[in-house]
């Protein structure tokens, strides 16, 4: 009989309670015992958890966020808090930890492995799907979904207005969702935070766009992407008074189109929107075969590892290689997307 533990870090998505219900169910199927801890790592921290069964995990495979609770911690995690949570972890008479998180969970995931030998093993989200190591992380699916139909939903009304709309879509460091969403909602460009937005192209593909005698524009653009050749800090103080715009390209984008070539512009901002809501049927599915897995890895005394997608198999990696870098964008998707500008 093994106690397990598992904890939900960083930002929430669609997918966190499939993958919470399978690990219940799973470990009950072999006769093992689940601890839910609260609220991340916090969760550790204060000692605030409690056990899970079929009642507290039943009913929760569509709905979106996490019944545990969420925190956001950046890491590394100081001294102080990393022993803290090791010594009430090693209290809890827990065997295992199961962590499911992005990045940042991953690597305090892997501080504590390393400091304190916690017997982890990571399960990979992120509505950005910025991990590498695994195909694929769950709750992407979901948010690209959402902005795919946002963008249909723009479509229609930029077309009647014969207007441009900028739509700004999440992901911090890597583009995939906006490559992803842009090419199934067919934008007329793409920009993410790989590629330095090239104003000039984007303006000149608009005005081709315009001669061809095509009055509106769809164009979107990762929250993390940077115009090339203009500091933030001027385009914040010309367009926004000065406040800081950290996720705000979408505005600054809208306003210096707008200014360059007299096409009305406006702008919608996704935002917290892509992360709420009901799992898709494939962020349930991968989320359920993970869980799956990790308890499977736990049974096995595998820690330090990360469950994983590989070409549709569920595998496992360890957490150092998983979190070393972030998932480079697929190029040919890439080149595939370019071919649908102006
Ligand atoms: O990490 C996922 C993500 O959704 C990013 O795309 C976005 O920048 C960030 O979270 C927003 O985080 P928060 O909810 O903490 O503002």
């Amino acid at each position: 009989m093994k106690k397990i533990g598992i904890l939900t870090g960083g930002a929430d998505c669609p997918g966190l309670n499939s993958v919470i219900r399978a690990v219940v169910r799973k470990s009950i199927d072999e006769g093992f015992v689940v601890t839910g801890v609260k609220n991340g790592w916090n969760g550790l921290v204060d000692n605030d958890m409690r056990i899970l069964d079929y009642r507290l995990t039943s009913g929760i495979l569509a709905r979106g966020g996490t019944i545990l609770g969420t925190s956001r911690i950046v890491p590394p995690l100081e001294k102080r808090r990393v022993n803290l949570i090791a010594e009430n972890f090693k209290r809890s008479g827990m065997d295992a930890l199961i962590t499911v998180g992005g990045e940042d969970t991953l690597k305090i995931a892997l501080q504590l492995l390393r400091e304190h030998s916690l017997p982890i093993v990571g399960v990979p989200k992120s509505i950005d799907n910025s991990l590498s190591g695994t195909d694929y992380t769950f709750g992407f699916d979901t948010a690209v979904n959402v902005a795919t139909e946002c963008i249909d939903r723009l479509h229609t009304t930029a077309e009647s207005h014969h207007r441009i709309i900028v739509i700004e879509v999440m992901g911090r460091y890597t583009g995939w969702n906006a490559l992803e969403a842009g090419i199934a909602g067919g934008a007329h460009y793409i920009l993410l935070p790989e590629f330095p937005i090239e104003i000039d192209k984007v303006c000149a593909s608009l005005r081709a766009r315009h001669k061809r005698g095509k009055s509106f524009s769809i164009i979107v653009v990762s929250e993390g992407a940077q115009i090339k050749g203009c500091c933030q800090e001027d385009l914040d103080k010309k367009f926004r008074g000065g406040r800081h715009c950290v996720g705000r390209i979408g505005e600054v984008l809208a306003d210096l189109i707008e200014e360059r070539t007299s096409y009305e512009t406006r702008v919608s901002v996704l935002g917290h929107i892509q992360r709420g809501g009901v799992p898709t049927a494939y962020d349930r599915i991968i989320g359920t075969r993970f869980g799956f897995k990790a308890v499977e890895l736990v049974k096995e005394n595998k820690f330090g590892k990360m469950v994983s997608l590989h070409n549709n198999k569920i595998s496992y990696v360890d957490i150092e290689e998983a979190v070393k870098e972030r998932k480079a964008i697929d190029s040919d998707l890439m080149e595939i997307a370019k071919v649908f500008y102006a």
